[in-house]
């Protein structure tokens, strides 16, 4: 079974963590949403302190999946799941899966398309040169990449980010990857989704242009579209209040 966290009580809501991090990225919304909410975070399969999917092709479906059977050994039935970047790719999959499971849907710095052929063999020489070389050369790679430019490297938040991404394993990456590679297209049923949507972007993400999470939230009917003007790709860690109010704003809107 997955590693995960589980604070607070009442409504349920499930937070993503993107690649190749771990539920320790949700720390500032897990404290304020706890106080009202049921919060699970769990570490996606093979990061954070999750296994490795066993067997078989990785794949972001089979991620929900693991997803979907926390929540059934939780007794938890229905939730609001919000994904960060990977995780939304998850949380997407997991709302095509099981839609009457979801009572909402959070999309944070996220794309509903897939890979493109030459973004599929990015994905592939990455993991094999993390392969070759370790984790920190991804984290050497990745890591100005995921923050505002001008984001000194050696602040708080991009050391704790460096810190997660060197202490993921070569197998927990490449599978993340691979997965990624391979993920579901859901541009053309964004129109189908019924329950509350927040897509919460950042102007300044280098990794997802903003414009490709604002075509998917006018795609989605009645989603809030929020562009924090000051964060890039990691704002729960670069502006964590705003992310924890935009995320209480749309659970009043899933619950009530
Ligand atoms: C992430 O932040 O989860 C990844 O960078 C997303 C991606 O590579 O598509």
């Amino acid at each position: 079974m997955l590693a995960y966290s589980d604070a607070g009580r009442g409504q349920a809501v499930v937070l993503l963590h993107g690649f190749p991090l771990s539920k320790a990225t949700w720390g500032a919304q897990v404290n304020h949403l706890a106080a009202q909410y049921r919060v699970i975070a769990p570490d996606l399969p093979g990061l954070g302190e999750s296994p490795l999917l066993s067997g078989g092709t990785p794949s972001i479906a089979r991620m929900a999946r693991e997803v979907l059977a926390l929540l059934d050994a939780l007794g938890v039935q229905r939730a609001a799941v919000a994904g960060h970047s990977m995780g939304g790719y998850v949380a997407l999959a997991l709302q095509k899966e099981a839609p009457e499971r979801v009572a909402g849907l959070g999309l944070i710095c996220t794309q509903a398309g897939a890979d493109t052929p030459e973004g599929r063999e990015a994905r592939f020489a990455t993991a094999r040169k993390v392969r070759q070389e370790g984790p920190p050369t991804l984290a050497e790679g990745m890591g100005p990449k995921l923050f505002a430019p001008g984001t000194a490297t050696g602040s708080e938040v991009y050391e704790q980010v460096v810190r997660l991404i060197r202490r993921s394993t070569v197998n927990g990456i490449q599978r993340a990857l691979y997965a990624m590679a391979d993920r579901e297209d859901h541009r053309a049923r964004l129109s189908e989704i019924q329950v509350p949507t927040l897509v919460l972007t950042a102007a300044q993400d280098q990794l997802i242009p903003p414009e490709r999470s604002a075509l998917m939230a006018a795609a989605i009917p009645g989603a809030t579209l929020i562009t924090l003007p000051d964060a890039g790709h990691m704002p729960m860690l670069e502006a964590p209040d705003a992310v924890s109010s935009a995320l209480a704003a749309w659970l009043t809107r899933v619950y009530g």
